[in-house]
């Protein structure tokens, strides 16, 4: 568990302290190709590590930076954090690094925890087998400034056998014997006190048991080499959503239906898990209607302000009908069997308890949009029906885009599982 060691320095008249919180040992050194991609991971999928983070956004990446130009861009990227004069002093950066900022987005605000979003920078020396992870946040939320060194290397300079050794350690501000932020040096929470070996804060729990263990896997490359999947990275290409715009949104649906939703929830399955599903892909599909309508409209394909019509293909329970039509959107949803609980949405969204049987050139052309979320054995047909539904069939080039088929006559078809079953989904917040 984590230790006491400290290393002091002098910054700007204040002494600060890296406190080692923990040095986790490696089958083997670190390589430096593994090291890049866990850090690439971090920043664009963080989620992966940190369910609270619903959505990020980079705001800047430079290579080869002089400590003083991380400073400068730092401040530029987050004009608010309040980057200190002595930032680059404090990190004890020496030589050139790489800067990453981005922008998380949170998925969900407590009472206590009112904190919706903030920035991070990744600061990288990859020379020295270093990175820092600085949370331009004075919030107590987020944590404090950790400092990781990996390779064969411990952090106090002892070298390891064929192993390696991942350490992490927390910066301190000595003066006020409380880990201190680059942006200030607020009241601190991750650990109440210079004391690592007892951290008193839950959430320095989860960094010890959940943040450490996961990274060093990932430093370490202990999955094996990256798979083409864990590789890839959402890119402008092929994000239809911006994560951030779904995490703002997402957590706006959740406060206004989530509570009400699972209280009154009257089928036998989980409410916390499908709630909030559909409350997810409910906002997926809210984004992609109103960019798509704003791209036809800008294309005078639409008017401005259309509102689509759906048809979702096995609705299940109803819910994600009745969100949408909350949301403004008209359609109807299609199902085997009623449910219970169609008793309640009904009456502002239209079900209809039918067979749908896509064998016999079922098409549904006064709906732009066809949905079908783990709609068993329909999922192959939606398509088929989408492209049925107008007279132009759907080409390869819009078959590329994803699962979005956007028709010359405005028919687009999406199946809901694929999208909104990606990791962001799966990361419903049950904090
Ligand atoms: C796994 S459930 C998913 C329900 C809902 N879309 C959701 O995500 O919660 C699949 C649904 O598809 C319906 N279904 C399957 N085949 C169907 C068909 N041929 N016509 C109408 N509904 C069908 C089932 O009754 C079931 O409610």
């Amino acid at each position: 568990m984590a230790t006491t060691t400290t290393t002091t320095t002098r910054s700007g008249g204040r002494s600060c302290v890296w406190a080692r919180l923990i040095t986790q040992p490696t089958e083997a050194p670190v390589e430096e190709e593994s090291a890049l991609e866990a850090l690439d991971r971090y920043i664009h999928r963080p989620h992966l590590i940190n369910r609270r983070i619903g959505g990020t956004e980079t705001r800047y990446s430079a290579n080869s930076l002089s400590p003083s130009q991380v400073v400068e861009k730092l401040r530029a990227a987050d004009p608010e954090a309040g980057v200190p004069e002595n930032f680059a002093a404090l990190l004890e950066l020496r030589r050139s690094c790489d800067l990453v900022v981005v922008h998380h987005e949170l998925r969900a605000t407590t009472a206590t925890n009112p904190l919706s979003s903030y920035c991070e920078a990744l600061v990288l020396d990859a020379a020295s087998q270093r990175a820092w992870l600085c949370p331009l946040s004075n919030h107590p939320a987020t944590f404090a400034c950790v400092r990781l060194t990996w390779g064969k290397s411990t952090a106090e300079g002892q070298t390891a056998d064929a192993r390696g050794a991942v350490t992490y350690e927390v910066l301190l501000d000595s003066e006020a014997a409380e880990p201190a932020r680059p942006c200030g040096s607020p009241p601190y929470t991750l650990l109440a006190q210079a004391d690592v070996e007892a951290p008193t804060f839950p959430s320095s729990h989860w960094f010890l048991t959940k943040f450490v263990p996961k990274f060093t896997s990932w430093l370490a490359a202990a999955d094996g080499p990256a798979s083409e999947l864990s590789r890839w990275r959402p890119t402008p290409e092929t994000m239809l959503v911006p994560p951030a715009e779904y995490a703002r949104l997402y957590r706006e649906l959740r406060d206004k239906y989530g509570p009400a939703l699972v209280e009154s929830w009257t089928e036998s399955t989980d409410p916390e898990k499908f709630v909030y599903e559909d409350i997810g892909i409910a906002t997926f599909l809210i984004l992609l209607f109103r960019r798509v309508a704003e791209l036809e409209a800008e294309q005078g394909q639409a008017p401005a302000n259309f509102t689509y019509k759906f048809v979702d293909l096995g609705c299940g329970n109803g819910l994600l009908c009745w969100l949408l039509a909350q949301e403004g959107f008209r359609g109807l949803g299609l199902d085997l069997q009623r449910r219970r609980i169609w008793d309640r949405f009904d009456a502002d969204v239209e079900l209809l308890e039918t067979a749908v049987d896509p064998k016999y050139g079922l098409t549904y052309p006064s709906c732009e949009w066809i949905l079908g979320n783990h709609s068993d054995e329909l999922t192959p047909w939606i398509p088929l029906v989408a492209a049925s539904s107008t007279p132009q069939a759907c080409s390869s080039q819009v078959l590329k885009e994803r699962f979005l088929f956007v028709n010359d006559d405005d028919t687009h078809v999406v199946w809901a599982s694929r999208w909104a079953g990606s990791e962001r989904q799966k990361t419903v917040d049950k904090q």
